[in-house]
């Protein structure tokens, strides 16, 4: 567009905005003397421009309505979400009926209507655009978003995840199909602090591929330079914990890095020549969920050392499970919070990234385990909402779309109920870990 056509398009922007501004004013004229304006009494289909202007210039007393409004939208209907958190065998058979007919599917063009207007669908789809706290507002997290499939979910999860202060970066995989894509492309185009990914990849469970997306996203959210802590999510995970309370248990991390390792399980069929890592890194096996510091991206973006050990990773089978471990198992490279002890995994280490109910774990599934990790569904409800672990994997949203229902309507409430101060997250299990007290200065 030329310099004129852009001048002469932002005008008319002003002009309709100016427009709009008396057709609501009128509006408000006309309907104010019929029935007072009142946030909680809409619909969500009937929300306004003009309300999400005012919610975003509002004083505390109308964020909080907006949490109220927000929990009792997320409410799964029918259901008692509560019970069933409580292990209520009444409440989870009632669910069983239900399991996948609880709410109506959000198909690609659904998303792609509704972010149409962006206004429209952070207001109708319940995103709180509100750092909310000072403390979380100091505090942004970085997230990367490996998906490749069932975009409803993948929104759901942003959708519980998101704060204007935090950066999200979704690497959508080439396999997905181009609706999918088109329809997270518009919902990451209806946020300033949500992209895609600036390369696409066709991932190959298994080989380097797998760790690409991910470095591309780092160096994406390494632009930015106010997060404190990246954590890495896919499409089929959710979160167990408010964004206040990531924020409190990151802050007691103090730069801790956390990526479980193992030096028992380390595998040497899986390296060329059973040759190990250069530079005689200490070499383990370890968990592909990472909740690291900005030194730690630093360094593995940056440093030489890092080049090599990715460089050696790329003729290694499941690069994903050494090179992040390795990192945060090797003291002498310096890098801040990684872990000074002996990096065999064991339950005192301590570690918060993920529920994963693996069939060794000799924890009961209540659904069907898919390559030995139990599938969380509506009956493993009380065993996380006990947990106390920062996301849960995994989930399979077109199999049982309760335990999401009532997994965000805990989250909603716990957001609500901790912004007006009727619930405080308990931080005890979480001081002093092993892995915070024992990592490098
Ligand atoms: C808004 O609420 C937060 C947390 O409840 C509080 O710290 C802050 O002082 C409040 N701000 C105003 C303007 O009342
Ligand atoms: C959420 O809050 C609503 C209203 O207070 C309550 O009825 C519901 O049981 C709560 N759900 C959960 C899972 O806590
Ligand atoms: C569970 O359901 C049975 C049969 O519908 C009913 O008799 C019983 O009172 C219910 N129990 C609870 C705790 O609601
Ligand atoms: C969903 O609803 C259909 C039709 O109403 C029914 O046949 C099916 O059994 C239900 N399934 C579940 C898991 O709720
Ligand atoms: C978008 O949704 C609205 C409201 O449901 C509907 O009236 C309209 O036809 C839809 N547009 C498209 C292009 O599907
Ligand atoms: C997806 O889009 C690309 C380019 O726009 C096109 O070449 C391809 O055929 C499309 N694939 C499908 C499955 O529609
Ligand atoms: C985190 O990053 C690693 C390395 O790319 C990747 O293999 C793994 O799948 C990611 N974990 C999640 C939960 O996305």
């Amino acid at each position: 567009m030329s310099e004129i056509a852009k001048a002469v398009s932002s005008r008319s922007c002003y002009l309709r905005a100016f427009l709009c501004l008396i057709v609501v004013i009128c509006l408000i004229m006309l309907t104010v003397p019929l029935a007072p304006w009142k946030y909680t009494a809409y619909l969500p289909s009937q929300l306004t421009v003009f309300e999400s202007f005012f919610v975003r210039n509002s004083k505390n007393a109308t964020v909080k309505e907006l949490l109220q409004d927000i929990s009792r939208r997320v409410k799964v209907p029918v259901l008692d979400c509560a019970a069933i958190f409580k292990g209520s065998i009444n409440a989870t058979v009632a669910a069983k009926h239900v399991l996948s007919n609880i709410s109506v599917p959000l198909s690609d063009s659904f998303y792609l209507n509704l972010t149409e207007d962006c206004d429209v669908f952070q207001k109708q789809r319940g995103y709180i655009m509100s750092s909310l706290t000072d403390e979380e507002e100091q505090f942004p997290i970085a997230y990367s978003l490996m998906v490749y499939k069932d975009t409803e979910m993948v929104e759901r999860l942003l959708r519980a995840i998101y704060r204007p202060q935090n950066l999200y970066c979704i690497h959508v995989d080439l396999k997905a199909s181009n609706t999918t894509f088109e329809a997270i492309s518009a919902i990451a185009n209806c946020f300033n602090n949500v992209f895609l990914s600036s390369r696409r990849c066709d991932v190959i469970w298994g080989g380097y591929t797998v760790l690409e997306p991910e470095l591309n996203c780092m160096e994406d959210l390494w632009k930015y330079s106010k997060w404190k802590y990246f954590i890495n999510l896919t499409g089929q995970e959710f979160p167990l914990r408010t964004n206040h309370e990531l924020v409190k248990i990151l802050t007691l991390y103090r730069g801790a890095v956390d990526v479980m390792s193992s030096v028992k399980r380390v595998s040497f069929r899986r390296f060329p020549r059973r040759k190990g890592p250069p530079y005689r890194l200490r070499i383990v096996k370890g968990q592909v969920h990472i909740v690291v510091n900005r030194e730690y991206v630093d360094f593995l973006l940056h440093n030489q050392i890092a080049k090599h050990l990715l460089g050696w990773s790329r003729i290694t089978q499941f690069p994903d499970e050494t090179v992040f471990a390795i990192l945060n198992s090797n003291p002498q490279l310096g890098i801040k919070g990684t872990y000074t002890k002996w990096p065999e995994e064991s339950a005192s280490r301590g570690s918060f990234a993920r529920f994963k109910n693996w069939d060794k774990s000799g924890i009961p599934c209540a659904g069907r385990r898919v390559r030995k990790i139990c599938i969380l569904t509506t009956g493993d409800l009380p065993l996380l909402g006990q947990s106390l672990m920062m996301f849960a994997n995994k989930f399979f949203l077109e199999e049982d779309r309760v335990v999401i229902g009532c997994l965000e309507e805990k989250i909603f409430n716990d957001t609500r109920d901790e912004y007006m101060g009727t619930k405080v997250f308990n931080t005890t299990p979480y001081l002093n870990a092993d892995f915070i007290t024992n990592k490098v200065e």
